[in-house]
């Protein structure tokens, strides 16, 4: 799409995603969470070893359902796959992977003529699917919450022609799909990576605790009801140093997106390194090979190391210029906002509230890649800890 075009839709779609009107779905989102941990709880008192990949992806989807729609897609409740579709989630994620390199194969497959055999053989989608009933029940129902449809309604509403009805569908499923599989990868790396550096669960133990119980006391001392709740506040996890390095450092040594959006070489060409692309050339940047590069994060890169993002607000800003896991510029990630929400909830709250380790203490998790890295196969055994 023409860069001056995609700005204009992204202007179009951006009231949706800034923090405070994502907060409104905070009560939401909890809900979400707390389905979490009631999950986490049964395989704490059960000490059966649990995947919780596959939980994460739950939540990821089902917070995804709610900002967007309302209404999650309903996986946490069930603690399991509906009609299939995160499994055939991923057949779909190869295809949007490999296919745009084979522009006249893909035009062929969407084409009138083999569009109706190709639906056939790609895999049906449940998550798409109930997005767009979701959308036409977002439609009938004026008094739902101010969430992602509804403020593109109101757009659409005021400025027809600017975005149309499809460009709303459009964004509502591609949304869910760029902002589940995602989180998910997040999430899982965050957890992997921190159970398996017990210094660092340690620490993150320490900090949140101690913010817990200043938060805990400065309730007391002003008066207010106390907020004993178990999923931990935003405005207060935003503020924990460490937390905050964790975060970034686990979406540096696995990247969730590996592959950044379609940019077209300007007039007269352009020189990366030592290959010169003619104008009209499409590129893309694959994200880990600047988020590994061992050039700018030195030799311990594949390490996670979140003690980098500490300390000399100099030598972090530095690195801060090559952090990139949501891409750059005009069509960088829309949904930045939502993660820092997402993550700076769910995972302290599980860190405080469990103690978590490794099935395999020696075994790797495993991986897949496609637009989004999919992790998997790192089962856990869960703890509770002695804090609600
Ligand atoms: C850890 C989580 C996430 C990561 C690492 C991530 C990363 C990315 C990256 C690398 C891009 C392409 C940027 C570029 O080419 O410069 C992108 C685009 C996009 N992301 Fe995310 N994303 C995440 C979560 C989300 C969430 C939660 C949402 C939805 C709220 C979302 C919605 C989108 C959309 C709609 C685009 C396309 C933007 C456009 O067309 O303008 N992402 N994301």
């Amino acid at each position: 799409m023409d860069p001056k075009e995609k700005i204009e839709r992204s202007r179009l779609l951006a009231s949706a995603y800034t923090t405070s009107s994502l907060l409104q779905s905070e009560q939401a989102i909890n809900a979400q969470i707390e389905l979490l941990l009631g999950w986490l709880d049964e395989h704490a008192a059960s000490s059966k070893p649990m995947d919780l990949s596959k939980f994460f992806t739950f939540i990821a989807y089902d917070i995804m359902g709610e900002v967007i729609f309302s209404k999650s897609f309903g996986f946490l409740e069930r603690g399991g796959d509906i009609e299939d579709s995160l499994r055939q989630g991923l057949a779909f994620g190869a295809y949007v992977a490999v296919l745009p390199y084979f522009p006249r194969l893909q035009g062929l497959l969407v084409s009138p003529l083999f569009a109706p055999l190709f639906r056939l053989v790609m895999p049906s989608s449940y998550v798409v699917d109930r997005s767009i009933r979701a959308l036409e029940q977002r439609k009938r129902d004026p008094d739902a919450r101010f969430d992602y449809v509804a403020h593109w309604l109101r757009t659409h509403e005021e400025q027809p022609d600017r975005l149309t009805a499809k460009d709303v569908q459009a964004a509502a499923t591609s949304n869910v799909s760029a902002g589940a599989d995602t989180v998910t990868c997040a999430l899982q790396s965050f957890t992997y990576h921190t159970v398996r550096h017990p210094t660092a669960w340690r620490r993150l133990q320490e900090e949140i605790d101690k913010a817990a119980t200043e938060q805990h006391e400065q309730q007391q001392q002003e008066g207010e009801p106390s907020q004993d709740h178990p999923v931990f506040s935003f405005a207060v996890a935003q503020k924990l140093p460490y937390l905050q390095a964790c975060i970034k450092e686990c979406m540096r040594i696995c990247p969730p997106s590996t592959i950044g959006l379609q940019r077209v070489a300007p007039r007269g060409g352009i020189t990366i390194g030592d290959r010169t692309f003619e104008a009209g050339t499409v590129l893309s940047v694959h994200l880990p090979s600047i988020l590994l590069s061992e050039e700018l994060w030195g030799p311990d890169t594949h390490e996670f190391v979140p003690e980098r993002w500490l300390g000399d607000d100099k030598k972090t800003a530095a690195l801060d210029k090559y952090f990139i896991p949501f891409g750059l510029g005009y069509n960088s990630c829309v949904g930045q906002n939502l993660v820092r929400i997402e993550l700076s909830k769910i995972l302290p709250t599980i860190v405080r509230r469990y103690d978590i380790s490794l099935v395999n203490p020696e075994q790797e998790w495993s991986y897949k890649t496609f637009v989004a890295a999919v992790p998997g196969d790192w089962p856990v055994y869960v703890e509770k800890r002695g804090v609600h």
